[in-house]
């Protein structure tokens, strides 16, 4: 009975130790996909991306339904660069050329005022590699948001004002003329 079971000891440590030819990678293409995926949703979440681009994040005390996450924000900023807003990233990741393409872009564009695009510009390509796989899983969600708007022209919908203006503008500050 003893020897029976250390036999099959040694034959389960050979069958460890032997090389194995058709053993599977250590980390197989689905695996690091989605190991992809759960280091973007985390990026996303301390890199501050949701702040802007999921509407009802703050509100929500840094959480919204997963099909508003990343669907970008009708309320402008408006300043001296006219009025942004912050795209649908889904959209964004769903329409671009390929994987390799958005990271490019991410890299290097400028983006307007209130996107910290140096954050992009500074990360490690994986992780925005991680961001794209990420934001890609989600799937299509959200719709469209309006276009920016050059300086000197008036936005349609609301926006929050991203300028420095003195006490005197404050609602609270003095009683409405009448
Ligand atoms: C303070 C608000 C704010 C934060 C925080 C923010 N963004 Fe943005 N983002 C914007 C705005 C506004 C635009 C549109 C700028 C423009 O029109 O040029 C934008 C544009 C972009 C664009 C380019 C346009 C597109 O849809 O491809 C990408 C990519 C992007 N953001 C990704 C991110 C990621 C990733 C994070 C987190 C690391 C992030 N943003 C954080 C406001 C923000």
């Amino acid at each position: 009975m003893k020897s029976g079971f250390l036999a099959l000891c040694s034959a389960l440590m050979l069958a460890a130790c032997a090389p194995q030819a058709d053993s599977p990678p250590a980390e197989s293409a689905e695996t690091s996909l989605a190991s992809s995926v759960v280091r973007g949703a985390y990026l996303a979440d301390i890199g501050g991306c949701h702040d802007c681009h999921t509407p009802g994040w703050a509100p929500g005390g840094g959480a919204a339904p997963e099909a508003l996450l990343l669907t970008g924000s009708p309320v402008g900023y408006s300043g001296g660069w006219g009025t942004s807003y912050a795209t649908n990233l889904r959209q964004s990741v769903q329409t671009a050329a390929s994987r390799e393409a958005w990271i490019e872009t991410a890299q290097s564009r400028q983006s307007l005022p209130p996107m910290p695009w140096w954050a992009l510009h500074r990360m490690e390509q994986a992780d925005v590699g991680a961001l794209y796989d990420y934001i890609y899983s989600l799937g299509e969600g959200g719709g469209d948001i309006p276009a920016p708007v050059p300086p000197g022209s008036v936005p349609q919908g609301p926006f929050i004002w991203f300028e420095p203006v003195g006490p005197e503008m404050h609602p609270a500050s003095a009683p409405l003329a009448e």
